[in-house]
């Protein structure tokens, strides 16, 4: 048995639909020409990869016949044109000791498409019956993939918040109520502006006292901050990873000594939908970085 080649597929430049990528495959593969000696001697038989083919939703895109020439590591490059509905790469080589492999990597569809996704958050759910944020949508829709996610702050999650925050930076924040919902919407809005206003913990502050009435000035090495939620999800360097504005107001019930809600509630999202509507007119920054 030889040991696994180790492959590698990857492209140059941002996947649109209609973009026109270069993708770039390797493998590590020794390409014995057939012409070396190893140390005792003896000729290595040639074992090279004789064919690569490369398929685009299993459409044959690419075909090379490779020689002795081709030295270790093997590095192909070929082009590929990204479909509208995004896709997925296979790479499928062979050798003369008639082993095989395959590499596959996804080609994301058309995240552009999605730009306005970060901006309509929190919203109120019908089915779920609650306000819900981008983040609780993303573990929602995980679980109708193969590759369900759990909990608010797992890295995935954040990662995927993360970009669709970056494709909708620029944006204001569209936080409007549907007709059908407008009554309970206003209902979680109000629920908002009164936890914001509302004294809590040893520090017997309201959010309000530090990120209206005190901004600017200086709290533990933090300059006070408008609290606008413009720039989430955030990479905090005291964290050292990144956090969503569910983990940051947890922070600062933290910070006042209230008792902390769990992730998750209802009065999280509330102040999410107050601190979004009061920042309406602002653009979102997309994913930002904070000590
Ligand atoms: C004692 C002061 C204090 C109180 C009270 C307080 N915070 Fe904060 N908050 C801070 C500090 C300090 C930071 C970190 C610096 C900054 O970004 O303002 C922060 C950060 C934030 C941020 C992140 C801003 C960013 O861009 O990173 C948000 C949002 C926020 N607070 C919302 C709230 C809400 C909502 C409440 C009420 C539940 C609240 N804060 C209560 C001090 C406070």
């Amino acid at each position: 048995m030889s040991s696994p080649i180790l492959t590698r597929l990857a492209w140059t430049g941002p996947v649109k639909a209609g973009a026109n990528l270069e993708a770039r495959w390797s493998a590590a593969h020794p390409m014995d020409s057939g012409f070396r000696v190893d140390d005792s001697g003896r000729q290595i038989p040639k074992n090279i990869i004789h064919t690569v083919r490369a398929y685009l939703n299993d459409r044959l895109i690419m075909e090379a016949d490779l020689g002795t020439a081709m030295t270790s590591p093997v590095y192909l490059a070929f082009p590929v044109l990204v479909p509208p509905e995004g896709g997925i790469v296979k790479v499928i080589w062979k050798d003369d000791l008639g082993q095989m492999g395959e590499t596959q990597q996804r080609l994301v569809g058309n995240i552009e498409k999605m730009r306005q996704a970060a901006t309509h958050f929190p919203k109120w759910s019908v089915k779920q019956q609650k306000l819900i944020n981008l983040e609780d949508q993303i573990l929602t829709c995980s679980e109708r993939t193969q590759r369900p996610l759990k909990g608010l702050e797992n890295t995935d999650v954040l990662s995927l918040s993360a970009l669709l925050h970056q494709t909708s930076a620029g944006l204001n924040f569209q936080i409007v109520p549907k007709d059908e919902t407008l009554q309970r919407w206003q209902l979680e809005l109000n629920e908002g502006a009164k936890l914001f206003t509302t004294r809590i913990g040893r520090m017997n502050l309201a959010c309000t006292h530090c990120h209206d009435l005190n901004i600017g000035k200086t709290m533990r090495a933090d300059v006070i901050s408008p609290g606008h939620p413009t720039g989430f999800p955030i990479f905090k360097l005291s964290w050292q990873s990144m956090g969503s504005v569910d983990r940051r107001l947890r922070a600062c019930y933290s910070g006042v000594q209230a008792e902390v809600p769990a992730p998750g509630s209802p009065e999280l999202r509330q102040l999410e939908l107050f601190l979004k509507s009061r920042a309406q007119g602002m653009p979102i920054e997309g994913p930002s970085l904070r000590r």
